[in-house]
């Protein structure tokens, strides 16, 4: 783990998936109300697998799998229902109206988008960005964003999540 950004912005360097999936459970636990959470990041930098480790910190049990063709998952149960949106086979924007995911955005859900570059104009101002890198086989970066008034108690945990190397 390493650097610390005192404002709204945190990194850490993952050496393995374990910590990977532990970042994304301490994440779920502090996720009580809807909100979206815009995943940055090339192939296999682990955007599906850090979601599928938030639906299983929301108590979601069914097998979380990338909306490749299909574009958006709904799950619904767990703590909170979640919508897994992957854009990487949109073009264009108006794509995205066309499927409704503004009013999806604004709705009882934790929405999690890979791709999010695809969408960056429906994204709402209040919203954590995950930013993940590839930097060898287990080694992964994880840039954290917390943008507007979103889920405002990761602004001290994710510090101490820092401090003891998860
Ligand atoms: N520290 C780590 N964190 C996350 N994933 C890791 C880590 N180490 C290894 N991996 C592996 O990297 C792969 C990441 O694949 P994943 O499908 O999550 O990436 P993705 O960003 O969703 O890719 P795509 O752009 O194709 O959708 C998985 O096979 C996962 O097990
Ligand atoms: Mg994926």
């Amino acid at each position: 783990m390493s650097e610390l950004n005192p404002n709204n912005e945190w990194t850490f360097v993952v050496d393995r998936l374990e910590k990977t999936v532990s970042l994304a459970m301490e994440i779920a636990e502090v996720i009580r109300t809807p909100g979206v959470v815009a995943f940055f990041g090339g192939l296999g930098s682990g955007k599906t697998t850090f979601i599928q480790a938030l639906g299983a910190g929301l108590g979601h049990r069914c097998a979380i799998t990338s909306p490749s063709y299909t574009i958006i998952n709904r799950y619904d149960g767990g703590s909170l229902p979640l919508v897994h949106v992957d854009c990487y086979r949109i073009e264009e924007e108006k794509e995205l109206y066309e499927i409704g995911l503004d009013e999806i955005f604004a709705g009882d859900s934790l929405v999690c988008v890979e791709w999010s570059d695809r969408a960056l104009g429906l994204l709402p101002q209040s919203r954590l960005e995950i930013h993940l890198s590839y930097e060898g086989h287990r080694q992964r970066g994880v840039k954290i964003l917390l943008l507007g008034d979103i889920w405002p108690e990761l602004r001290s945990k994710i510090p101490l999540w820092l401090e003891r190397n998860l």
